[in-house]
């Protein structure tokens, strides 16, 4: 392919993208399957890749690039972002109708909204193309975070369609579907990390991350609802949210249609059993005026316009008396306060328990035990408690105490970030019995004879107190155990015995190290193919591992450096399990020697290694890989998209680019 040619088909292939990019997001209607579009944004990479002065400004393989931030800088908006005034009934609703109506002389037709539950964004096209993107802040001013609103896929980088004005802004709402949220939920959980208490607090946290990748994997989303300077000259909200899905913009498409108070009614009662099959959150319902020279007339207060307001639903709330407080501790350590209540129905069952969360929630909230406090069920299942109930009678006298000490083994607490956790892993009965059913779960070592009560069973005999035990159980020990039959017993001994093909990511699961999860597991087997690679390496090796962080390599490096996790480990390997990857012939690593001595940082996209491959390759090459440059690195391989900062301190310390061409040659 010549030049020419390349140009072509970088154009061709960016605006198929982008038009691929806005069917599925936009018009929620793709055409073709999400293995096709990869096909074609990998040939676009390879081409940019090879011609990279021809890489469009908007192209689809640029929503996430250069390196991560120190800090935000922040701005001030070119008009102020007001807030809404709420309501939450009809009369109300007819108040404001009355207002509108005595200020206009007449009638005027609204147009209802959905009131996302997210963040509000502010963001600036230039000639189309996304310059800037501003929280609300003060709602003078506020933080600038472009790359991170970069990264959420559904929001435009440069506007499709035609006339848009030169300089635009735009206000919408980020926000996390609740399935995302649920599932990046679960799997916080399953690693023994904190979970996010709601999507809105946690699409509020992404967009501070400093780190825009970061941002990508968290799987954000946005409508928009405001476009201030064109407002005017298309009429009314009704044709310029039409006018936005032109222009690529997602927008939510649930809206009353423009009409009188009545319509409006009856789109706000119908939202109210409706709302819980949405798959995001909404907090209410915004009532606008249609129309923009009327809302131009009615103006706006120094808070609020006039034009508009937020009906809100009331949640489903109750009153009841907090009568205890329950410590628990979990796999990990980690306590966690459950309140004890005397039982109240609520939205169709009786609710006894509700979660704290941590001792920052309990003094949030200020709780004394024996308050009346307001319990809510919102889109979760578990009820919380939102606040103290100063209505009725006299508050509770006794400050709740968290506990110094485990409430079940006793060791000293101590406090890592929110959280307080009992160190005394080995020893503490929950967190053993944990980590063994953690052990034995299907995701680990798929051991479905050994159900929770079975383990407690043997934890309660003291014939299992690790996961080493297990592999010691004799058929006899096991069958004179209550409940327990002969067939069981065999059944569990042939389990723990066919346990040893489970292959090593499941295996480095299985092993309960914090904050290793399915993939952090799986990400370091590839990364580390034996168990003796891995407790060998350093911090820095690890945090050279795709999505391993500080927190994570810290947990790593602690756990191998355990005398009794060693001694455990092995054990284990006696008994057969698998601490090697089982690479094919064709993966086997070739240990050459060709890279000794040599330090490589890789940065960008190539086209024929994923990133992490390569790095592996150099290790196996003898080569080293740093995360970033320094006086000692000795080449950057740099692929398509490489940090633009990265290149810029590669030339200032005269450290010499390759190709990933020029590598396979060096290591061929
Ligand atoms: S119109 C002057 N429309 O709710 C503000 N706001 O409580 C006009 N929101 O600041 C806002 N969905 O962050 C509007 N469909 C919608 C909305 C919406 C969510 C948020 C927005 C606003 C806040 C007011």
């Amino acid at each position: 392919m010549n030049e020419e040619q390349a140009l072509h088909r970088i154009l061709a292939l960016t605006r198929e993208l982008n038009d691929h990019n806005y069917r599925y997001y936009v018009l929620d209607r793709p055409i073709i399957s999400d293995q096709q579009f990869d096909d074609l944004l990998s040939e676009l990479t390879g081409l940019e890749h090879g011609w990279p002065h021809h890489a469009q400004l908007d192209s689809p393989t640029r929503r996430v690039g250069g390196q991560p931030l120190d800090g935000f800088d922040s701005a001030i908006h070119a008009t102020p972002m007001l807030s809404l005034g709420n309501t939450y009934s009809e009369s109300e609703l007819r108040d404001f109708d009355q207002r509108v109506q005595k200020i206009l002389g007449r009638t005027t037709p609204y147009l209802a909204e959905l009131k996302i539950d997210g963040v509000a964004i502010s963001l600036t096209y230039e000639n189309g193309v996304l310059v800037q993107a501003i929280t609300r802040g003060d709602g003078t001013r506020g933080d600038v975070v472009t790359a991170n609103i970069r990264a959420i896929p559904s929001i435009p980088i440069q506007l499709r369609g035609l006339n848009w004005p030169q300089k635009m802004e735009v206000r919408g709402e980020v926000f996390i579907r609740r399935e995302k949220f649920e599932e990046l939920n679960r799997r916080r959980q399953e690693n023994g990390e904190e979970v996010y208490a709601n999507p809105r607090n946690f699409a509020s946290g992404s967009l501070k991350l400093l780190d825009a990748t970061e941002v990508k994997r968290r799987g954000l989303d946005a409508y928009f609802y405001a476009w201030n300077q064109e407002q005017a000259s298309l009429g009314d909200q009704e044709a310029m949210l039409k006018k936005a899905i032109d222009w690529g913009f997602p927008v939510c498409t649930h809206n009353s249609g423009a009409g009188d108070l009545e319509q409006v009614l009856g789109f706000i009662r119908s939202w109210q059993s409706k709302r819980e099959t949405l798959d995001f959150d909404i907090d209410g319902i915004v009532v606008k005026v249609n129309s923009y020279s009327d809302r131009e007339e009615l103006g706006h207060t120094a808070k609020a316009p006039r034009w508009a307001i937020a009906y809100k639903y009331k949640t489903q709330a109750a009153s009841t008396q907090l009568i205890s407080v329950d410590f628990q501790v979990g796999r990990t350590g980690a306590v966690t306060p459950v309140a004890n209540l005397a039982p109240v129905w609520l939205g169709g069952t009786t609710v006894k328990r509700a979660s704290l969360y941590n001792e920052g929630e309990i003094e949030r909230l200020g709780l004394r035990l024996n308050d009346r406090v307001w319990v809510e069920k919102g889109g979760e299942i578990i009820p919380k408690i939102t606040g103290v109930d100063t209505t009725k009678g006299e508050r509770g006298h006794l400050a709740i105490q968290f506990p110094l000490h485990c409430p079940s083994c006793d060791a000293p607490l101590q406090r890592i970030d929110a959280l307080h956790y009992c160190l005394n892993s080995k020893n503490c009965p929950p967190q053993q019995l944990g980590l063994l059913e953690h052990f034995v779960a299907r995701k680990a070592m798929d051991l479905n004879s050994l159900g929770k009560e079975t383990l407690e069973l043997l934890w309660q005999q003291g014939l299992v107190r690790n996961p080493a035990d297990l592999y010691d159980l004799q058929h006899d020990a096991l069958s004179s155990l209550e409940r327990m039959g002969k067939k069981s017993a065999q059944l569990i001994i042939d389990g723990l015995a066919d346990s040893r093909a489970v292959p090593y990511h499941r295996v480095l699961f299985a092993l309960g190290i914090r904050h290793v999860g399915e993939t952090i597991a799986k990400n370091l087997a590839k990364h580390f193919p034996s168990i003796e690679l891995l407790a060998a390496a350093s911090l820095q090796e690890l945090l050279n591992v795709h999505d391993i962080g500080e927190k994570i390599a810290e947990q790593v490096v602690g756990w191998f450096s355990d005398p009794d996790h060693a001694r455990l480990l092995e054990r284990l390997k006696q008994f057969g399990l698998q601490f090697t990857s089982g690479l094919g012939s064709e993966q086997q690593p070739n240990h050459s020697q060709k890279l000794l001595g040599l330090s490589f940082v890789v940065s960008g996209v190539f086209e024929r290694h994923e990133r992490e491959q390569l790095k592996m390759l150099i290790e196996q090459h003898g080569g080293r890989v740093a995360a970033s440059l320094s006086g000692k690195t000795n080449y950057l391989l740099s692929g398509s998209d490489a940090g633009p900062s990265k290149l810029e301190k590669a030339k200032q310390l005269h450290v010499p680019l390759l190709t990933e061409t020029e590598f396979e040659q060096l290591i061929a």
